[in-house]
């Protein structure tokens, strides 16, 4: 009998091979395999990596759609395959479920088990049912009342039936110009609920079912893959996306071929020390929004003694608006195990986690089959003294920040840590951590392999290197492109992207995904870089604009940001747990009724949020007021008068 949940299909071809895996599927616990379809599992017997979409089963003991089949194949026969089968309903009616010991056997003695016991029990079941989370209280020595505001925090463990299984609808703000309210709606029957951005703002609206991302299409719901991001018009040279586009990069064989591991050998043959240099002279900063620089960090967390380390990808990627570190894992994994390995090696680190948003499913099956070719490649594991594991959150967005993440990560209530002290000296287990961004592990093997100086001067005039800028809404060509940092935002805007649709002309941007808050057209003269949009009141952070047309009522738009701010809120520091839902109050109805009075109550919400809250969200989230009351003050003149006649 296959291993639960993961078996190898081994044979090749479409003949006899495919029979024989058919076969070992019949034996899996299906039945009748005569309804499979989809080219994807016959491709992965012929054509090496391949997402096998859906795999349609009709037997006696099962009907509907397994989802979740992914396979890979090395290229040349006997093909081996590893397939991961998830059902729409967890584990629980496909295959044989895993008993409550077996699940804390597999994660007894690893590190950071809280998550993955969370989720091994809720892929069986579904949801978590109030016998798991005892269970779980037991064999981790968690006080029940502890575990339980923990395992509630996050959005995404249910504790009821339908649980994972019922459609979640993307609502974030761009959704929500693509309809997503109304498709909504239409999906309610199934026990829809919507969910906070789920960073595909560049994809049709989508649904997060199971372990799947679907999208309708055609009338029909369809999985939906990471699409590559468009080259630059100008052939300008980039980072992280310079191999993106070639064929087979995600996989072991197709990064090496296209320069992959090559910054990891050089800096192996170089002194940890001379490779910190390296990153620092190059003039590398944090990607994930607040810009530190990167060689700093990593110096400080290899001067000091205390022992082990360890490397953090924040792969959170909450952020609205927010969309590359997904296209950066799904299509070139194996560079952010390359980051990660040479960041170990620089600052003496043992062990490393990608922290991966739980909206990103399909991103952990493509990151755990990166992992396991580079171990099989003797990459990572015991032997070369650094290993590293993908840790998959619950649904919170303020995970992203670093020290809730770690906390996140601990098995502690997710609330973000008062600092000092950082990170780098008492990170995670308290102990010396690097915490990175996706985008920043990415751009050290380019960096490693090229020079500091090729990276440095990749930006315009002073400024240093590249950033993946994600944008959406009202363009023509939205997506992801990596820009040189000092590139004015109106050539991103109209040449790299089309410009907006439809004959109309844009009203604002958003900055930093939605933490920048807005930029009117009068203020679109910038270049991208924190200086220039800084000057005008906002930032680039982690770099997700979004487009709004004059057609867009900004006042809407202002509320549905803020309504995220509030729902993520964690609720740790009342300047931002109370602040975040009046401003929500005042961009829905009710409130003063003169507009002075509106602005200054705003203003003075905002400005206590911004001078007393403990970390980036709640002083970041009064820039979308802020400037919604600089830039458009018609709006909210209108929007005052009416919501008080
Ligand atoms: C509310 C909040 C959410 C954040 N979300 C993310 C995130 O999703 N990904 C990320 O890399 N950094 C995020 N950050 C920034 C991290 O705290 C941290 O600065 C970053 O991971 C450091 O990596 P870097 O230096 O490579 O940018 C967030 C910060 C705040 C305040
Ligand atoms: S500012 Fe907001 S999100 Fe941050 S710790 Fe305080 S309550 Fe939590």
């Amino acid at each position: 009998m296959p291993e639960r949940g993961r078996f190898d299909l081994n044979h090749s071809g479409f003949g006899e091979g495919l029979a024989q895996n058919l076969a070992l599927l019949h034996e899996f616990g299906t039945r009748d395999t005569s309804r499979i379809r989809g080219d994807g599992l016959l491709g992965v017997l012929d054509n090496g990596i391949v997402n096998a979409e859906e795999l349609f089963i009709e037997s006696p003991e099962h009907r509907g759609t397994v989802f979740g089949l992914f396979a890979q194949a090395s290229t040349t026969p006997p093909c081996r395959c590893k397939v991961d089968l998830v059902t729409s309903e967890g584990y629980s009616r496909a295959m044989p479920s895993p008993t409550d010991a077996e699940i804390f056997t597999r994660w007894a003695d690893t590190e950071a088990p809280l998550l993955p016991i969370l989720h091994a029990f809720h892929d069986r079941d579904g949801f978590l049912r109030e016998e798991a989370i005892h269970a779980i209280s037991e064999a981790l020595r968690t006080p029940i009342a502890d575990l339980y505001g923990t395992v509630t925090f996050y959005h995404h463990f249910s504790q009821h039936a339908p649980g994972q299984s019922a459609p979640r609808v993307c609502t974030g703000p761009i959704c929500k110009l693509k309809g997503a309210d109304a498709l909504l709606d239409s999906m309610r029957a199934e026990g829809a609920t919507p969910m906070a951005c789920s960073g595909r703002c560049d994809d049709p609206v989508p649904v997060l079912k199971g372990r799947q991302t679907l999208v309708a299409c055609d009338g029909q719901m369809m999985p939906w893959h990471s699409p590559v991001p468009a080259p630059n018009p100008g052939g300008l040279e980039e980072c992280v996306f310079a191999s993106i586009r070639q064929p087979d990069r995600a996989t072991y064989d197709g990064y090496r071929r296209t320069g992959g591991y090559l910054g990891l050998e050089k800096a192996l043959a170089t002194d940890p020390a001379a490779v910190r240099q390296t990153v620092s002279d190059s003039g590398l900063a944090g990607r994930g929004g607040a810009g530190f620089p990167t060689g700093r960090k990593w110096d400080a967390v290899a001067e000091d003694p205390r022992e082990p380390k360890t490397i953090v990808c924040n792969a959170d990627e909450g952020e609205p608006g927010c969309f590359k570190d997904r296209t950066l894992m799904d299509l070139d994994p194996h560079a952010v195990i390359e980051g990660m390995a040479i960041a170990a090696h620089a600052t003496g680190a043992t062990r490393g986690f990608i922290y991966l948003r739980y909206e990103y499913p399909e991103t952990e099956q493509i990151l755990e089959r990166a992992l396991e070719e580079a171990r099989a490649s003797d990459l990572l594991g015991s032997q070369t003294g650094f290993d590293l594991w993908v840790r998959r959150g619950g649904g919170a967005y303020i995970c992203g920040e670093e020290t809730s993440l770690l906390n996140s990560l601990e098995g502690k209530h997710p609330f973000p840590r008062n600092r000092p002290p950082f990170p780098v000296t008492h990170g995670y287990e308290d102990l010396p951590t690097v915490v990175n961004n996706v985008e920043t592990l990415a751009s050290v093997p380019p960096i490693l392999s090229n020079g500091a100086d090729w990276y440095r001067h990749l930006g315009t005039g002073k400024h240093a290197g590249t950033k993946v800028i994600s944008l959406s809404g009202d363009v023509r060509r939205p997506g992801n492109y990596e820009v040189p940092l000092g590139l004015p935002l109106s050539e991103l805007l109209h040449e790299w992207a089309g410009g907006v649709p439809d004959e109309r002309v844009i009203q604002a941007v958003t900055m930093a995904g939605l933490s920048g808050g807005f930029l009117a057209r009068e203020g679109l003269d910038v270049t991208l870089d924190e200086p220039s949009i800084r000057a005008q009141g906002s930032f680039l952070g982690a770099g997700g604009i979004m487009v709004l047309d004059d057609s867009r009522d900004m006042v809407a738009v202002a509320h549905s940001a803020m309504e995220f701010f509030a729902h993520e809120s964690c609720g740790k520091c009342f300047p931002c747990r109370i602040g975040t839902a009046r401003l929500t109050e005042r961009l829905d109805s009710g409130g003063p009724s003169s507009v002075e009075s509106w602005r200054e109550e705003v203003d003075d919400i905002g400005s206590t949020m911004k001078a007393t809250s403990a970390c980036g969200l709640g002083m970041a989230a009064p820039l979308i007021t802020e400037s919604l009351a600089r830039w458009f003050p018609d709006q909210v003149e209108t929007h005052v008068n009416s919501t008080n006649s």
